[in-house]
């Protein structure tokens, strides 16, 4: 697999993309004080860029452990035991947004919402920043899309293939 010279999005693209997702965000909460929790380390770039065009008071956290390993044949998913969230950040009673930065076939993001639940967030929505819709194994709608994508291993803002590219500061993909 190699980087393929061509641009999914470029960073004008996602810079315009965010501001609008920004707005968003921001009219859906008004009045509201939110949580943020981003989730490593795909959407470190992602989380960073979006909180500076969201005009709410917020908290910012982490969850780190979602590792879905894949088996060759895509099926089997595991996943690390407990959640790791970031220390001193509250969920209880918080109006809870998740950034996650791409949904495959929704099954992490499953997983995290239903860990995220027995934290009792007073809400939670889920903001991703590529969606890959045809792929989808399982009933989840996310809250907030960026892009939708094909079918390809994007590449790029925050997103990696065997741990390489994630400083790439458009969206690719490898081919
Ligand atoms: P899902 O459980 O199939 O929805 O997989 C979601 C996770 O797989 C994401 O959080 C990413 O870490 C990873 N992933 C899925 N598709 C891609 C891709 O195209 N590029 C990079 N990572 C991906
Ligand atoms: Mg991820």
């Amino acid at each position: 697999m190699k980087l393929s010279s061509e641009v999914l999005r470029s960073e004008t693209d996602i810079a315009e993309r965010l501001r609008a997702l920004g707005k968003e965000i921001t009219r859906e909460y008004a009045g509201q004080e939110i949580s943020v929790l981003g989730v490593l380390k795909g959407a470190f770039i992602f989380l960073a860029d979006l909180t500076r065009q969201v005009r709410l008071p917020m908290d910012v956290g982490f969850v780190e452990s979602v590792t879905s390993r894949r088996s060759d044949s895509m099926t089997e998913i595991v996943f690390a035991t407990a959640l790791r969230l970031s220390t001193s950040f509250r969920v209880e009673g918080t109006h809870l947004l998740l950034v996650e930065d791409i949904l495959d076939t929704g099954v992490t993001l499953a997983y995290l919402c239903e860990q995220i639940q027995l934290y009792q967030p007073r809400s939670l929505r889920v903001c991703t920043l590529l969606d890959k819709p045809h792929r989808r194994k399982v009933d989840l709608q996310p809250d907030h899309v960026g892009f939708q994508v094909p079918d390809k291993h994007v590449v790029g803002y925050g997103l990696d293939y065997e741990g390489k590219y994630r400083n790439l500061p458009h969206l690719g993909y490898v081919e």
